[in-house]
């Protein structure tokens, strides 16, 4: 396995004073490690505050957890992958549940919006997830392996092989009901097939992540679970000293 990944995806937490505060903490007690890869995805008007913190880190990787496809215009409200890439982020969520589920974002657009990642050089991290009455009804294989080839469809081989995926059950994410690492893997190595299968060899560079009530105390069994190469991390990432534990595990 590659170095493992902790990526803590604010959501719409932490504005510029509070970052500041929790960098502080986080930064005092996490110190550079070699063996694993932090990602921090704070709101996007907290993007320049979180990296000027992270001015002596550059271990610590910063993206934005959302970006419209067109790169300028007459878009109020949204945020354009160069822009971006501009203020320093290097990586972009695409296809978050909340995203598809709270605002409507469908398969085809989280595909226009990879797209848009790669082309600006923003690596793309594509969540997939199923939603409760889908795992019950057998549908899990079908939802995330839709999702996942739908939102690499405009991408070329080789960019495939420089994303990342976020396995996102959506009945995981805010209620407290993780997969088990087993349940996380069988979905990985579905995952990971259908990468195979549709780029061969360059699927064994992308990583995919576990998400959907990582805390500390589960943290380090699914980072431990076949097949599962990082968590991205919600709730449990917004307190620096609970993180900062996540981040070691
Ligand atoms: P929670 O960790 O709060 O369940 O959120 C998971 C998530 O959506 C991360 O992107």
């Amino acid at each position: 396995m590659q170095r493992p990944i902790l990526a803590a995806n604010w959501k719409m937490n932490h504005g510029p004073s509070d970052a500041r505060a929790f960098m502080r903490t986080f930064l005092a007690h996490y110190a550079r490690r070699q063996d694993r890869q932090v990602i921090l995805f704070p709101p996007a008007v907290t993007v320049t505050t979180v990296l000027a913190a992270l001015k002596d880190r550059p271990d610590i990787q910063v993206g934005v957890q959302n970006i419209y496809w067109e790169d300028k215009g007459a878009f109020t409200g949204e945020l354009s992958a160069p822009m971006a890439r501009d203020a320093g982020a290097t990586l972009a969520l695409i296809g978050h549940s909340e995203r598809r589920h709270v605002f409507g974002e469908t398969d085809a657009e989280t595909a226009r919006k990879v797209a848009a990642a790669v082309r600006a050089g923003l690596i793309p991290m594509l969540c997939v997830g199923e939603k409760l009455d889908e795992r019950e009804s057998g549908q899990t294989e079908a939802v995330v392996l839709r999702q996942l080839r739908a939102g690499i469809a405009e991408v070329e081989p080789h960019a495939v092989g420089g994303m990342l995926i976020a396995y996102e059950p959506v009945w995981a994410i805010g209620t407290g009901k993780t997969a088990t690492p087993a349940d996380a893997s069988a979905v990985h190595a579905v995952i990971a097939d259908a990468l195979r299968s549709q780029v061969g060899e360059r699927a064994r560079s992308v990583p995919i992540l576990y998400g959907g009530s990582v805390n500390r105390g589960n943290a380090t069994a699914l980072l431990s679970a076949d097949g599962v190469d990082g968590l991205l991390v919600g709730g449990a990432s917004l307190d620096a000293e609970g993180w900062t534990s996540i981040a070691r595990a």
